[in-house]
């Protein structure tokens, strides 16, 4: 079979560091063939890097779509135009991998989901984060039933003083919000994902802008008070319509004992689970809590102990999932089957997100069409 015809779009940090990085480690599935970027050099070193043989650079996206030798686009680009480039080349007739968050509003996502459909092409978010380690071990004792029905659960993504100060992350007009829709949806996704529970009954959030202008203790040291547009750190509470809930909090700078990103917390009639990042580790930990012969009873799979199938030792990040996650994507491409992560699934991420910025704006819970048996997904405020 001929290799599928990768064009990428967007050759910043996660471009780069993560789809080109994955697709390397597939070249006998795919081929990147077009690289595209505002900034022609940054498009440039890409196709020197990882061009096949008559790749070539642009910084106009719509030409790379109008090339009709290519089957496959990444959308690595900002937030804001994720959702007009992404329905530029499904109508193009491409398939499309689309970085998270799927859109800025939850509307939008859907938007691009029924495309899609209407189209016949896969359309796939980069929620990289169900490639890891401990997901798939979780994912794993949840459809053993060693959990039961997870009626609650958590979504953690918290950094104590974690503020991206490159890029464009602080920028309200690029990324259409601060740490919510950043590292947010990785939690989000994770926690539907395990409960497998995509029915929203409501959201009510709170957003706060409280420490935009104290910028000292950062990580990747301080950031600019004059640039910096965007909250600080939000929280939201979502009701399913079978009575489940979560919790969200997601924060880039909050005064708590320790940053927990991307993990998850649920429980469940016959069990709970934690997960929690590992000091100075790309891996996390997961643990089991359960009850055994009337005893309280903690379990937890070795780290990097090749639980299943893992190689030893805590994986490079970005380079291990995103070349499980190019693997998947591609695999559902050549064998015509859905996505690992669905866009339905996605733009239900991207209601709660939106619905949270929304509740707090609006000072109301937002309240979804389902109950009334609409058959819509457009969140309204009541
Ligand atoms: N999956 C993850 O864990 C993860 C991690 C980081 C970023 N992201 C997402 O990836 C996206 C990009 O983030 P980043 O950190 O790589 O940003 P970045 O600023 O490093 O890179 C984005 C690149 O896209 C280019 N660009 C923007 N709009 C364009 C357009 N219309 N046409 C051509 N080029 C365009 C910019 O010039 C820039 O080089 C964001 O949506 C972000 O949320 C995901």
């Amino acid at each position: 079979m001929a290799k599928l015809r990768v064009g990428i779009i967007g050759l910043g940090f996660i471009g780069t560091q993560k789809h080109l990085v994955g697709l390397a480690q597939h070249q006998d599935k795919a081929e990147v063939v077009a690289f595209c970027d505002y900034e022609i050099d940054r498009a440039e070193k890409a196709l020197a890097a990882h061009g096949a043989e008559g790749a070539y650079a642009t910084t106009d996206y719509k030409e790379l779509l109008a090339d009709p030798s290519i089957d496959v686009v990444h959308v690595c680009t900002w937030n804001v135009s994720h959702k007009e480039i992404t329905i530029a080349a499904l109508e193009a007739g491409k398939h499309v991998l689309v970085e998270k968050p799927m859109a800025v509003t939850g509307a939008d996502a859907h938007e691009m989901a029924e495309t899609a459909k209407r189209v016949g092409k896969k359309l796939s978010v980069g929620f990289q984060y169900r490639f890891r380690n401990e997901a798939q071990f979780l994912r794993k004792a949840i459809d053993e039933g060693r959990l039961g029905e997870i009626y609650a659960a958590k979504a953690h993504a918290v950094r104590r003083r974690g503020v991206p100060i490159w890029g464009v992350f602080t920028d309200e007009t690029k990324q259409g919000g601060g740490p919510l829709i950043d590292l947010g949806g990785h939690a989000i996704d994770q926690a539907l994902w395990f409960m497998n529970n995509y029915e929203i009954e409501s959201v009510t959030g709170v957003v706060n802008y409280k420490l935009g202008d104290k910028p000292e203790g950062n990580m990747a040291g301080p950031w600019d008070p004059e640039t910096y547009t965007v909250e600080d750190s939000a929280f939201g509470f979502v009701k399913f319509t079978n009575g489940a809930s979560l919790f969200v909090e997601a924060a880039w700078a909050l005064n708590v004992q320790d940053s927990r990103e991307g993990c998850v917390t649920l429980m469940g009639t016959d069990g709970g689970a934690d997960t929690d990042m590992l000091p100075g580790k790309n891996d996390l930990k997961v643990t089991l809590n359960n009850v055994q012969g009337g005893e309280l009873v903690k379990t937890s799979p070795e780290p990097g102990a090749a639980y299943f199938g893992a190689p030893g030792g805590a994986p490079d990040g970005f380079t291990y999932m995103g070349g499980l996650e190019a693997e998947a994507w591609l695999n559902c491409i050549i064998n015509d089957t859905d996505p690992y992560v669905t866009a339905d699934q996605a733009a239900v991420v991207t209601d709660i997100l939106d619905a949270i910025y929304t509740s707090a704006r609006t000072g109301q819970p937002v309240v979804f069409n389902q109950l009334a048996g609409i058959d819509s997904t457009e969140p309204a405020t009541v």
